[in-house]
């Protein structure tokens, strides 16, 4: 009887199997006769009904009939996975005919956009391209320039010291004598390049970038070094720019200047940004000092040269009206997608 109903449902099963072409018909029906609740597991409910000889042979023939459908179930299944039909809705289809999605275009952060601009005025006007280290020595850093140690300028640079030796540059002006060291004069280069300094706040930030411009020629003056940076000044910010040099000092340059931009956030009137003087410093600068010459063996009788440094932050605030220089550097996607 048993043994019967057990032939009876393996060939049920098969004859229901044969027509099925969908994933999912396939599933139903293999649940309706192996699942949990299953036709098979059913008739097995009444194996305990039957005698006891019986019941090693009806076991193993009901084990028998379960792998016979699972292997069943298993060999209809192989080709409906990988084969699109269409009965089968649910399926995801693949439309060939979709266009691609499109990898969105990153771009140039704005301080590396004004780095760039920058660069190529003075490119322009005729200056070469150097570049030197971020790790520095102290000899290049300070004391080829004229800053002995214990000097009081060093106050000025809140270092940061790798080792007594070694320090993370706190200016570009030490591309000064490395390139000075190279060749000899005539020579006009700009040095463009990250610095660090022990400093933040809404003007200053512990890394930053400057670009060191000198040039080295003989009958070099001050009013070389002026009309230069005014022609710089009005290509980067417009030929209505006001612009003001005031006495400074620098150990490594004799007389020294910084060189101020009317404040464009206020217009001059006074702001958080340029500490109510209406003016933003945005170099320093000066004719290079004979003691510099000296220390790189150019004759300082025969020989007079300017070099000035450059903030690029400040000049991106000032281009683009931002009043917190920290901005630039806190990767905040929306502060950076406007430019
Ligand atoms: C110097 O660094 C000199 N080496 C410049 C120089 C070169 C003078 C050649 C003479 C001859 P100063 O410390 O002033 O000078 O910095 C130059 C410019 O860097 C400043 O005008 C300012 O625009 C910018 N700057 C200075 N400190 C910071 C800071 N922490 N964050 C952002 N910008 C800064």
């Amino acid at each position: 009887m048993l043994e019967e109903e057990l032939h009876r449902l393996l060939a049920e099963a098969i004859a229901e199997l044969t027509p099925i072409s969908g994933q999912k018909e396939l599933e139903a029906v293999r649940v309706r006769y192996l699942g949990r609740k299953g036709l098979l597991t059913q008739v097995l409910r009444n194996l305990g009904q039957a005698a006891a000889e019986d019941r090693p042979r009806l076991g193993k023939l009901a084990n028998e009939v379960k792998e016979q459908l699972e292997a069943r179930f298993v060999e209809k299944g192989a080709p409906l996975a990988t084969t699109q039909t269409s009965d089968d809705p649910a399926r995801p289809r693949t439309d060939l005919s979709l266009p691609g999605r499109r990898v969105p275009f990153g771009r140039l952060h704005p301080v590396t956009q004004i780095m760039d601009e920058v660069c190529s005025i003075f490119e322009m006007l005729g200056f070469a391209v150097a570049e030197g280290p971020d790790v520095e020595l102290d000899f290049y850093n300070f004391e080829a320039l004229n800053i002995p140690r214990h000097h009081p300028a060093r106050d000025m640079h809140d270092t940061f010291y790798v080792n007594d030796r070694v320090l993370l540059r706190t200016h570009t002006s030490p591309m000064q004598i490395r390139a000075m060291e190279k060749q000899p004069p005539p020579l006009r280069i700009i040095a463009p390049g990250k610095v660090y300094r022990c400093d933040s706040d809404i003007t200053h930030t512990p890394m930053f970038h400057q670009v060191e411009g000198f040039l080295v020629d003989r009958k070099v003056s001050f009013a070389d070094l002026k009309g230069l940076l005014a022609v710089f000044c009005q290509k980067m910010f417009g030929s209505t720019t006001s612009l003001r040099f005031r006495p400074s000092f620098f150990p490594f340059t004799e007389p020294s200047a910084e060189v101020d931009i009317a404040c464009v956030i206020c217009r001059g009137a006074g702001c958080r940004v340029c500490k109510q003087t209406g003016w933003l410093e945005i170099l320093g600068a000066g004719l290079i000092d004979p003691a510099v010459f000296r220390m790189v063996d150019y004759d300082p009788e025969e020989y007079s040269g300017f070099a000035f440094g450059l903030g690029i932050e400040r000049i991106a605030m000032l281009r683009y009206g931002i009043d917190d220089i920290r901005l630039f550097y806190e990767n905040d996607l929306r502060f950076l997608r406007q430019f």
